[in-house]
């Protein structure tokens, strides 16, 4: 009866009002009912995204917004320079190879932030670049990047070189303004911080990037972000979507603005803030930097065995799912996700089983400390 704990980063709990939102029943995706939805989603959405312009909703994962990004904005044989700081700037990579681009990589180590001055170098060694691509946070170190300050250097090499965010995991966890971060595009998918289960995918963009879109000779056709767009302005989709999740959306939107959008990245941040203190109390080591502690997701290392350890009772006694490292930070780190519908109370309930789990593991007494440290860190 007891009801299991998902802290993973995505996919993330979904709110019961969400989960009776979507099972609301059909509409038809050619009805005024579903306009109406879709004009109501359009209302809300754009604050969580930091736009004014509207913002095109596919129905596919996340992955199929990186494409998107990059094969609507990218013209044959222009060049672009991808940021690869750990397994999703890996993806942005890869994607970039299947097309005829000329690619660019500037490498970050895995658990750091970019250095502004470094990529500064980088750029300015290079002409014509058409684009930056960059994790807002990647997922699979749990770093967030200075997205101001890289937006602004960005414009600095060329106000013609667009900036192209991928907010999968921190759309809706953390406060973003397209145009004072200077993003052309920026996009997310529904299973991270907006709560929702898989299967949406957004991508917002500002003028210019519509321009390039428009213009593009690059042969697409799903993914033609023009389609999308233009079925906005009668405030529909160019092909079925997937309308539950749709119906989902307009009730996060609700909550997320019942909330106020502030406090939400505020709960965020103060999750994060507990973790890490919790985390340290038990003698984990943080992967991350305070400057780059991402608001949504916390990684910590530990010895191979450990974190095995901790990954499986976690799971078998406490009912709590973590997430573990991705490619060559597996069996090197944990994840906890800490996005959407969680709350601070939910980072006492795994620190608590983690002091639990860690005074038996290491024959040391926790009890206690790792939640005094969280909640000075929630109270402070
Ligand atoms: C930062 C980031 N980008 C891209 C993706 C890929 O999204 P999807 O798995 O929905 O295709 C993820 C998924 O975890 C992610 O965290």
């Amino acid at each position: 009866m007891e009801p299991n704990l998902l802290l993973t980063p995505g996919p993330t709990p979904i709110p019961p009002q969400v989960t009776h939102a979507m099972s609301a029943g059909m509409i038809g995706h050619r009805s005024s009912d579903f306009t109406s939805l879709m004009e109501d989603v359009q209302s809300n959405i754009r604050t969580l995204f930091g736009t004014d312009h509207s913002v095109a909703i596919l129905t596919s994962s996340g992955t199929s917004a990186l494409e998107a990004s990059m094969i609507n904005l990218i013209e044959p044989e222009d060049a672009i320079v991808i940021i690869v700081s750990g397994a999703f700037g890996d993806r942005f990579r890869s994607i970039a190879k299947t097309y005829p681009y000329e690619v660019h990589t500037y490498e970050v180590p895995w658990g750091e932030g970019l250095d502004i001055e470094d990529f500064k170098a980088f750029l300015t060694g290079k002409t014509d670049i058409k684009a930056v691509f960059s994790q807002a946070c990647e997922t699979s170190t749990a770093v967030v990047h200075p997205i101001n300050e890289l937006g602004q250097l960005v414009k600095s090499y060329s106000p013609d070189t667009l900036f192209v965010v991928d907010g999968v995991s921190a759309v809706g966890g953390m406060k973003f303004d397209m145009e004072a971060d200077a993003i052309d595009c920026l996009v997310t998918g529904s299973q991270k911080a907006l709560m929702l289960p898989p299967g949406l995918a957004f991508v917002a963009m500002n003028e210019t990037a519509r321009a390039r879109a428009a213009n593009n000779p690059l042969s697409r056709f799903y993914l033609d972000i023009n389609k999308y767009f233009d079925a906005l302005e009668a405030h529909s989709t160019p092909f079925t979507p997937a309308v539950s999740l749709i119906q989902g959306l307009a009730q996060v939107l609700s909550l997320y603005k019942a909330e106020g959008v502030e406090k939400v990245f505020e709960r965020h941040l103060s999750m994060r803030n507990m973790l890490r203190a919790g985390l340290e109390a038990l003698d984990l080591e943080l992967l991350v930097d305070d400057a780059y502690a991402s608001p949504t997701v916390t990684a910590f290392r530990s010895d191979e065995a450990e974190l095995a350890h901790i990954k499986d009772a976690l799971k078998k006694k406490h009912g709590i799912t973590i997430a573990g490292g991705q490619k060559h930070l597996k069996g090197q780190i944990l994840r906890i996700g800490h996005m959407g519908y969680m709350f601070p109370k939910d980072m006492l309930t795994v620190l608590a089983a983690l002091e639990a789990i860690l005074s038996d593991y290491r024959n040391q007494q926790y009890y206690g400390k790792a939640l005094a440290a969280a909640q000075e860190a929630y109270y402070e």
